[in-house]
């Protein structure tokens, strides 16, 4: 009884704690009310003796705190996105041997064997409560989740190329797996006389085919599509943890999992819409393949007109009104507090400062809210790309601080660009356009991007926290 009240407590600390995340202004006081709600549900769970053994209990949160406080300690900030990715995998891997392990509970150490034991009442009893097809669904989900996300993390590390990788029948081979590992998962549920000396193989084959599937299905996206398979893939390690909270019969992991699947689809709608594009497409259409793309991809399309730090303050000193648009090489210089001091430098000067931020600017959802949150800036000042858009002609300057494909008219105006229908943020319609990066490389699509070649660009080229810190310096006359 008091288990149960404890977990329904957790679940409106869930509830609550996750419609606070929903703006910028309640967001940390949703993360510590979330945060209070999961450490009320471990407590929950370590007092209940039903479901626990203390000794692995303390083994794994030894284990885990090691390895959690070494990658805290080691990743840099910049590798966030692909340690989530990772961590979205390790979500999915323990629902695959949470459900693995049930089975065996379920159908080993039996005194009168396998067979028998499917036989008899108590395992028609599991089968009425829905068990075997929430374990399979455990280990479908977890298993696509687990190596789906090893691939997100190897291509959002660049340990592999990001491209898509398409070939000839892919998506007949995908069905093929999909359409087997159904009829294992079926044959799993339903199988008994002469068929059950075959259900542990059955098991097997649609762990195995959805750990293949998890490849597959992940390695055939590329480009500027991540952020949907990112938002999908944490969808589906909630989702597997709510097949999980099943087996289990666990109603506080059922309750979360299913926050987490549910937001995290609603996370991919939003990134879809900021793609421009549907799931299905987003999935199925191998976008930003080598073989699809017929852009003018490492084209020199004219001639880039480097500029200075000083032009550059001389430029801003007189502008009216000024545009930041960050983007991932923020994230890398870690520009956000010089930026943060440059905006007011310019607001005291009496410009009109405001940051326009792309939904999928950086490598993780709301990665530029959180650096500019970091820094301390203001919620009102940040804008997005439909409120700025019809006005960028107004624009005197924007300041592009590591940002590329966000801001890539071809996504606009190239049919033929593999990023073409992605909305952008339309800096090129500005008076003047600064393009702060080190070099002319492409960005995460890794398409060429004509901004650079135009007329009203100049190239600041270096380091975006060097280049923000000496626009700094001139401003204070340093
Ligand atoms: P990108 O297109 O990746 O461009 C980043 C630019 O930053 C690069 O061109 C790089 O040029 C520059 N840069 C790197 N380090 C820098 C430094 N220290 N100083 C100055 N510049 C630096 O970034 P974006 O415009 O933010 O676009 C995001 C891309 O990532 C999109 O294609 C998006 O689809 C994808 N993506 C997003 C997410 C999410 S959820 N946001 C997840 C996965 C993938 P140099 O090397 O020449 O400096």
């Amino acid at each position: 009884m008091i288990i149960n009240l404890a977990y329904i407590a957790a679940s409106i600390l869930f509830i609550t704690g996750l419609k606070r995340l929903s703006s910028p202004a309640t967001a940390r006081q949703g993360n510590a009310i979330s945060a209070l709600g999961m450490l009320i549900a471990i407590i929950a769970v370590l007092c209940d003796n039903q479901i626990i053994s203390f000794q692995w209990i303390i083994v794994g949160i030894i284990a885990g705190s090691i390895i959690g406080a070494f990658a805290a300690k080691r990743v840099e900030m910049t590798g966030m996105p692909e340690l989530v990715a990772l961590f979205n995998g390790f979500g999915g891997i323990s629902s695959l041997l949470l459900g693995w392990s049930e089975f065996h509970k379920l159908f080993d150490n039996q005194p009168s064997g396998v067979y028998e034991r499917v036989n008899n009442l108590a395992s028609i009893k599991y089968w009425e409560s829905g068990t075997l097809a929430a374990i399979i669904l455990a280990v479908v989900i977890g298993g696509i989740t687990f190596t789906g996300s090893l691939i997100a993390w190897a291509k959002l590390s660049e340990k592999i190329n990001s491209k898509a990788f398409v070939f000839s029948g892919q998506k007949v081979v995908n069905a093929g797996l999909l359409g087997t590992s159904l009829i294992c998962g079926i044959l799993f549920c339903y199988s008994n006389g002469s068929m059950l000396e075959y259900k542990y193989s059955f098991f097997i084959a649609v762990a195995v085919l959805s750990l293949i599937l998890g490849v597959l299905a992940v390695i055939s996206i590329g480009g500027g599509d991540m952020p949907v398979v990112i938002s999908l893939l944490n969808s589906y390690s909630g989702l597997a943890a709510c097949a999980a909270g099943f087996v289990i019969q666990n109603n506080v992991l059922i309750v979360a999992g299913a926050l987490v699947g549910a937001s995290g689809l609603i996370l991919t709608n939003i990134m879809c819409k900021a793609m421009n594009r549907s799931l299905a497409n987003v999935l199925f259409s191998g976008f930003g393949s080598a073989t699809t793309s017929s852009s003018k991809k490492g084209e020199v399309q004219g001639e880039a007109k480097p500029i200075v730090v000083s032009d550059a303050y001389l430029i801003l000193e007189a502008a009216q009104s000024v545009l930041f648009v960050p983007g991932y090489g923020m994230a890398v210089a870690q520009a956000q507090h010089a930026v943060r001091e440059l905006g007011e430098l310019l607001d005291e000067n009496g410009c009109d400062v405001k940051y326009g931020i792309h939904p999928v600017a950086g490598r993780m959802p709301g990665h530029m809210n959180v650096l500019l949150a970091e820094a301390n800036v203001s919620y009102d000042l940040l804008v997005e790309p439909d409120d700025v858009n019809p006005t960028m002609e107004m624009v005197d300057v924007c300041v592009v601080i590591g940002a590329n494909d966000v801001v890539n008219p071809d996504a606009r105006d190239d049919e033929s660009s593999p990023i073409y229908g992605m909305p952008i943020i339309e800096v090129d319609k500005a008076r003047t356009v600064f393009v702060l990066k080190r070099s002319m490389s492409s960005g995460f699509a890794g398409v060429q991007n004509p901004l650079f070649f135009n007329d009203n660009t100049r190239m600041l080229f270096g380091d975006a926290k060097a280049s923000i810190s000496g626009i700094v310096a001139e401003f204070k006359g340093e």
